[in-house]
């Protein structure tokens, strides 16, 4: 019998050490190490490779002959993952609790049952609480096996005598191997049990679904050991109190990660936004400082989605910068632009900055409209209602041009505004019909742009 031996595995990048340490040396996170048995390697193993060898190949000796696609039905879905589910592969969903991971994927799994062996396995609700769902969300009840199991092995014998096409795991943070010594969520249990699912769904060519949950303690095993294992990692966000989520991919072996799918929570459980380029303004008839109308660029699609922003006097004497849906570094950036280059001091002032609607922005042609937020709620002055901008602002206090710049005025100018504030660069050879475009190259000819006189 082979002789285990102990390791300490880091849970976000999955290094491993002989020893116990605070601080991951690879990641520089702390407290991250957790223990881990590994069987010894055994006498045989020790000795080498004695099998027969498996020379290797040109590229061009290797067939490779298209599986097409499995196609979910959720077109969003599908453009996220680069046109639909890849048999052979492993798609990690994830995602806050209350996300609506479940509701999504139940959802799928009716739909695609129909006509192929497809199997749900829940370690988290009863299987009452999922066809209560499923009913209630009028989905067909017939086809889908679903399964109430927390034991990988249980699992895979399931698995070998139903031979589904799609599987999902709900969620691989429950999991167990009985020959894994840690408990179920513990990094060695996620990676064991995910290794031996993948493995399966790579010899059945079955497309597998995993559900892993992100918290934000951290106290589960972080997924981030599974990113390294699995095709695709695709992520559900939007706050809990929104209607809308959005699904964006990390990591796809097989197609870009630019794509952003828009769903909405509804009674009926997860719809898609087909059209989504209006859905995060919340505009009422009135204007209010600090509120600002971007076009971002979301995969293939322009969206409009208002900023706003909110300057305060401090009571504190380190005032704080918060954002939420845009980046934290960036906006201290933006500030000291501002300060060195539009000559406004907020050095004394809190400043809170929000994208509407729980979408998060990681696109840099926001830059301007987070400037022009700030500086509205400062002076506590109201841009036109009619207004959008878009632009990228530099360290020298120089708007640069976007790509697309042509789609996102005319999405706007679709959507009822009259104003574009938009880099020189970015000013179309051709008048767009109702539209008046102001080019500006330096923030402070933007600043001027939007003061009325
Ligand atoms: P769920 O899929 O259970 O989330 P996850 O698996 O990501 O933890 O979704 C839970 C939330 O979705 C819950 O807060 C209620 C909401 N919801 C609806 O609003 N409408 C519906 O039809 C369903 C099924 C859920
Ligand atoms: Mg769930």
């Amino acid at each position: 019998m082979a002789k285990s031996k102990t390791a300490y595995v880091c849970g976000d990048c999955g290094s491993e050490y002989g020893k116990w340490q605070g601080q991951c040396n690879d990641c520089g996170e702390w407290n991250t190490l957790t223990r881990l048995s590994v069987n010894a390697p055994s006498a045989a193993a020790r000795r080498g490779y004695t099998g027969k060898l498996e020379p290797a190949r040109t590229l061009a000796e290797i067939s490779t002959e298209d599986k097409p696609r499995l196609v979910t039905g959720f077109e969003e879905f599908d453009r996220v993952l680069g046109g639909g589910l890849v048999p052979g592969s492993t798609i990690l969903v994830s995602g806050n609790p209350g996300a609506g991971k479940s509701t999504l994927l139940i959802q799928i799994m009716c739909r695609m049952a129909a006509g192929r062996a497809a199997l749900y396995v829940t370690g988290e609700e009863s299987l009452s609480q999922i066809a209560m769902r499923a009913r209630r969300l009028g989905l067909p009840l017939d086809d889908l096996k679903v399964m109430a199991q927390t034991n990988v092995e249980a699992i895979c014998a399931a698995w070998d005598e139903m031979k589904p096409g799609l599987v999902v795991i709900d969620s691989i943070q429950v999991m167990y191997r009985d020959d894994v010594e840690s408990a179920p969520g513990g990094v060695s249990q996620v990676r064991e049990c995910a290794a031996m699912l993948i493995q399966r769904a790579k010899r059945a060519g079955a497309v597998l679904l995993l559900v892993g949950h992100v918290t934000k303690d951290g106290s589960l095993a972080g997924p981030r050991v599974l990113e390294h294992m699995i095709d695709c990692f695709v992520m559900l966000e939007g706050d809990n109190d929104s209607r809308y989520r959005t699904l964006r991919s990390s990591k796809n072996r097989f197609g870009a990660v630019n794509e952003l799918g828009i769903f909405a929570m509804t009674g009926r459980g997860l719809q898609e936004v087909s059209n989504p380029s209006a859905i995060f303004l919340s505009r009422g008839e009135d204007t209010t400082p600090g509120s600002i109308v971007m076009v971002v660029w979301e995969g293939t699609r322009p969206l409009l989605v208002e900023a706003q922003a909110l300057v305060d006097e401090s009571a504190l004497g380190n005032p704080r910068r918060v954002a939420v849906g845009f980046e934290q570094n960036r906006l201290a950036m933006l500030l000291a632009v501002l300060h060195r280059h539009g000559g406004l001091q907020v050095g004394d002032q809190d400043v809170y900055v929000n994208a509407v609607g729980g979408i998060r922005i990681t696109e840099t042609s926001s830059d301007l409209a987070l400037i022009l937020a700030v500086v509205s709620s400062f002076r506590n002055r109201a841009v036109a209602r009619d207004l959008i901008c878009f632009g990228e602002v530099g360290l020298s206090g120089e708007i640069r041009p976007v790509p697309n710049g042509q789609e996102r005025l005319r999405e706007a100018a679709k959507h009822g505004f009259r104003t574009a504030i938009v880099p020189r660069a970015n000013m179309p050879k051709r008048a767009i019909e109702n539209m008046n475009v102001i080019g500006v190259g330096k923030l402070s000819e933007a600043l001027a742009a939007i003061e009325p006189d």
